[in-house]
């Protein structure tokens, strides 16, 4: 039986193609933060924080900030931004990952900034994850600090249609491995 989680799997892909008049709704930003910051992260140390931009002049400054080198050009039709800052990791997290020589929070970063992207899907929104940025810029834009690391970018809008390309993936035998 397929799940309505599986579907909503399916469903997500990156968004290169954002319809500029459709402004998103702050109340489904909000439901998107909510679901990221309910995040599971090692020791629960949560090192998250989300920078959510609509205001259209911080936008427009941010915008270049992900396009250096003729990347990402179709963000010019997104108005809807994530910014996901990574925060110096706290003691009791650190002290495991330096006993397991891991490093969390990049990890813990994926899991919450997935969820805010299957929360955007679940609510007829599609995202772009965007690892393109100009991390200096943008932290310099936000006033961050050395410690706080901007990791990625979530491209929020809606998409101009709903046509879903075929996923592109490696084998499946090559990746998942059953011991039984
Ligand atoms: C960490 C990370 C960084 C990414 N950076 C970009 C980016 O800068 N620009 C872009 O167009 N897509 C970016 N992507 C999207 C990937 O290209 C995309 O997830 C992958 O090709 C699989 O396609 P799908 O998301 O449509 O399933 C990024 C994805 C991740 C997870």
């Amino acid at each position: 039986m397929m799940s309505d989680y599986f579907d909503l799997v399916k469903r997500r892909e990156s968004c290169r193609n954002f319809d500029p008049e459709r402004i998103v709704e702050k109340e489904k930003l909000t439901r998107c933060a909510e679901a990221a910051w309910l995040a599971p992260s090692a020791c629960n140390g949560q090192p998250w924080k989300y920078l959510i931009v609509t205001n259209p002049e911080l936008a427009a400054q941010l915008r270049p900030m992900m396009q250096e080198l003729g990347m990402n050009k179709f963000l010019n039709a997104c108005n809807a931004f994530a910014v996901v800052v990574q925060e110096a990791t706290v003691l009791k997290v650190s002290a495991s990952q330096r006993l397991k020589d891991q490093d969390f929070a990049p990890i813990d970063i994926g899991f919450s900034a997935s969820q805010f992207c299957y929360a955007a899907a679940e609510q007829g929104l599609s995202t772009c994850v965007i690892g393109w940025h100009n991390e200096l810029k943008i932290r310099e834009l936000f006033g961050l600090t050395k410690t706080e690391r901007v990791r990625l970018v979530l491209a929020v809008g809606y998409a101009k249609t709903d046509k879903l390309r075929t996923k592109q993936r490696k084998p499946i035998e090559d990746v998942v491995k059953y011991y039984e």
